[in-house]
């Protein structure tokens, strides 16, 4: 076996850097600095290194999100914090009745500020972080246990498997596995000349990717991963006074975090944000069905807490089903 140099370590790394430095302006940044070919070169020159000297092989290298063979079945992991649920709401009534128990609860005279977002329609995921390297990736299942599938998550590019200096100890990242629209309509089109099944839509295709038994099955589909929280944190700082600071913070560490993000001061921001998101929805490249609404103070959040299995800091104005505003253009016999 070819002993290692340091030069070629050190090339390993710069290599490492590149494609993972390609993966978040690609996801993260939807704004591609190199091309397929020569993300693809960038891929071959780190694999042809790690095979001549396989010593310089990390489980953190990006030539190890292809998978590997497959599990007898998933393993159950208890969350150590719940993942819970979001109320929804569909009508205007619903968010005004929100926002005054809120400023009820607070005893707030002025308007309250939110924390606004997409609501993506994937599946929720927690990402455990040790020491700055993802240990464990699970489904939220039930909200307290769900499934380990660490080595399907670990085949997404937009997730980053090794973090930035300065990331606390423990860190769990929560957030939503999506396809985006063009990922499924390719997927579709291969699965039909493969005489596979066809997926209903970007959700389903996401789901049945992501509880493959086989991860190089999932490695070959592309996944997104969009950040839009964090659990559990120890031995570390992270912002501990807005949940629009923890979303910055979380796009330092390398995570998409969605960019129609907004912080706007009570009902009348709201609305304005439900309607200008609906206006860019059909857009977007990826599915939404609403968007969440949360107090953007973290210490108000607290005092609100939850009620039953939801919190009281925030809610899901859900849009219309998306087929309820398809419109029918034509008829072709
Ligand atoms: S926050 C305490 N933010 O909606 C709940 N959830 O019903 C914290 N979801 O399973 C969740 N987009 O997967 C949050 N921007 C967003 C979201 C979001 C989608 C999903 C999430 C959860 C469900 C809640």
């Amino acid at each position: 076996m070819a002993r290692v140099q340091s030069g070629e370590k050190k090339q390993a790394d710069q290599l490492r850097e590149q494609i993972e430095q390609a993966n978040y302006a690609f996801y993260a940044l939807d704004a591609p600095q190199i091309s397929d070919a020569q993300y693809d070169r960038l891929f071959r020159e780190l694999q042809q290194l790690e095979s001549d000297y396989p010593a310089l092989v990390t489980h953190d290298s990006p030539t190890q999100r292809v998978g590997s063979a497959p599990l007898p079945g998933f393993e159950s992991v208890q969350h150590a914090t719940p993942m819970l649920s979001l109320n929804n709401a569909f009508d205007e009534d619903e968010i005004v009745a929100f926002d005054r128990r809120i400023r009820e609860t607070l005893d707030a005279d002025e308007e309250i500020e939110y924390a606004v977002e997409p609501k993506f329609d994937g599946l929720a995921v927690s990402l455990s972080y040790e020491s700055g390297a993802l240990v464990l990736g699970a489904t939220r299942g039930d909200g307290y246990a769900g499934e380990d599938v660490t080595t399907n998550l670990r085949t997404i590019r937009a997730i980053p498997l090794r973090l930035p200096k300065g990331a606390p100890k423990t860190l769990e990242v929560r957030g939503e596995v999506l396809m985006l629209r063009r990922d499924f309509e390719k997927l579709n089109e291969e699965q039909a000349a493969r005489g596979e099944k066809i997926f209903a839509n970007p959700r389903n295709a996401a789901a049945g990717s992501l509880r493959q038994l086989d991860s190089r099955i999932t490695a070959t589909r592309r996944l997104a991963f969009f950040a839009y929280g964090l659990g559990n944190v120890a031995g570390g700082r992270v912002p501990d006074d807005t949940h629009s600071r923890q979303l910055e913070y979380l796009q330092s560490m390398m995570f998409p975090v969605a960019n129609q993000r907004d912080v706007v001061s009570g009902v009348s921001g709201l609305f304005e944000y439900y309607q200008n998101i609906g206006e860019q929805r059909t857009s977007l490249p990826y599915d939404i069905d609403g968007v969440v609404y949360k107090v953007n103070s973290l210490r108000a959040q607290r005092e609100l807490g939850f009620v039953s299995r939801a919190p009281r800091f925030a809610l899901a104005h859900k849009f219309p089903a998306q087929e309820e505003i398809t419109e029918v253009l034509d008829i072709d016999v």
